[in-house]
């Protein structure tokens, strides 16, 4: 290519062939491996569907077993993690804690990258496993309460909840809690992920793409829209202030959180589920409030958009964090759980960047100076 094109965010330009997902923005669909969201939302669970990002297919019963096991006995963190997670500077946010987690995990594994054939990332699931855990045990010292073990005989999401609560959650809430990741194990080519690409095309280890995938997610346009869609919520404080606040927003040039997406010109598939998920824990705990505030945010912001005849829905974020507000999870959990989700994708996405690699190296538009004389300290 010897053409000079600049998009600005990239808007637009093909930076790899992907097999993983496939984001139809125009329809509102998306794939894992041609499977629909939908499918593997209602069928499948956290632990296959990892497989399934990992190994780009779907389990039979013996693979799925191993598998699982393999997951489960990877849960239990460490006496020296365990430190970390308790000695963290108390102010930290847990995302910078999950970052320096990923690294320390790192110092425990022989790692093969030189030739993409012995990659050995997909054998190490710790990585994969323990953000859970870690998100757990943050939340529980930062209570002031002990670390609970992890058990083995309840799914990924289920489990994370039993270790942050300290109690089994019934079991529509473990089936939400382990969708909820599902729903956010991948999405393409989105920041993070391309991040964790990038690091990975240099040919250094899963554990350093992965950890600066989470770092590129910490930032507030990509994770943390739904603590934002919260703080929304409890700013609006009622149904019938609901549509004053939106339009205001919108008059004053201000983004609703929640909704928009740089892909999706429909509404996301994905918060077509939460949204369910969200209306029947409200019933189940006979607390409707932020449903009902929600529901009346998205009718006047699209009202306002149809008028503009913009094509701006409510993504995934929009009821994600009524979800997970309703389920006892404290608003700085929301980003560090979409990383113990998302991390199954990242390292799909390392896997393959690594079958046929080349290094990221794309060119900048130089804006700057022409070449100038050096003027010595003493005469400027
Ligand atoms: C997701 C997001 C970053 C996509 O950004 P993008 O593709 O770069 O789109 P832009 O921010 O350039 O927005 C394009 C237009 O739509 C408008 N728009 C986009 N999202 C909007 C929102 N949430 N509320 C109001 N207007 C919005 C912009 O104001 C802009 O209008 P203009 O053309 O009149 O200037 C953006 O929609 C956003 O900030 N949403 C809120 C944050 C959020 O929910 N993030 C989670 C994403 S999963």
């Amino acid at each position: 290519m010897t053409e000079t094109t600049y998009a600005k965010g990239l808007e637009g330009v093909v930076a790899a062939e992907s097999e993983i997902c496939r984001i139809d923005g125009e329809q509102g669909r998306l794939y894992y491996l041609g499977y629909s969201i939908q499918d593997l939302a209602r069928y499948s669970d956290f632990e296959e569907t990892t497989y399934l990002l990992l190994y780009g297919k779907l389990p039979n019963r013996g693979e799925i077993e191993s598998f699982s096991k393999r997951m489960r006995i990877s849960r239990d963190l460490a006496p020296e993690i365990l430190d970390m997670v308790r000695n963290f500077p108390k102010e930290a946010h847990p995302m910078e804690l999950l970052q320096s987690v990923v690294s320390y995990l790192s110092g425990y594994v022989q790692h093969k990258i030189q030739h993409s054939a012995t990659c050995n990332c997909r054998d190490t699931l710790h990585q994969v496993v323990q953000l859970a855990s870690v998100v757990a045990a943050w939340q529980r010292f930062h209570e002031g309460k002990d670390y609970i073990p992890p058990r083995q005989d309840l799914s990924h999401g289920a489990n994370f909840l039993y270790m942050m609560r300290g109690e089994e959650p019934d079991e529509y809430e473990g089936k939400v809690m382990d969708t909820c990741l599902v729903m956010h194990a991948e999405h393409g080519f989105n920041a993070s992920t391309f991040t964790a690409r990038v690091v990975a095309s240099t040919l250094s280890t899963c554990y350093c793409s992965i950890s600066a995938a989470i770092g590129s997610l910490y930032g507030s346009l990509h994770g943390g829209a739904n603590e934002r869609v919260i703080t929304m919520v409890e700013k609006i404080g009622g149904k019938d202030k609901a549509a004053a606040w939106v339009n205001q927003a919108l008059d004053n040039k201000r983004k609703v959180m929640g909704m928009g997406h740089r892909v999706y010109k429909a509404k996301d598939p994905r918060a077509i589920i939460m949204e369910e998920f969200l209306l029947e824990l409200s019933k189940r705990k006979n607390d409707t409030s932020s449903y009902d505030i929600l529901k009346e945010v998205e009718k006047t912001f699209r009202e306002r958009m149809e008028e503009k005849g913009k094509s701006i829905y409510p993504n995934v974020d929009f009821f994600s964090g009524g979800v997970y507000n309703l389920l006892g999870i404290p608003k700085i959990l929301f980003t560090p759980i979409f990383a113990m989700s998302r991390v199954a994708g990242w390292l799909a996405h390392i896997l393959e960047q690594r079958r046929d690699n080349r290094i990221y190296r794309p060119k900048s538009l130089y804006v700057g100076r022409d070449a100038r004389e050096y003027v010595p300290l003493e005469k400027r």
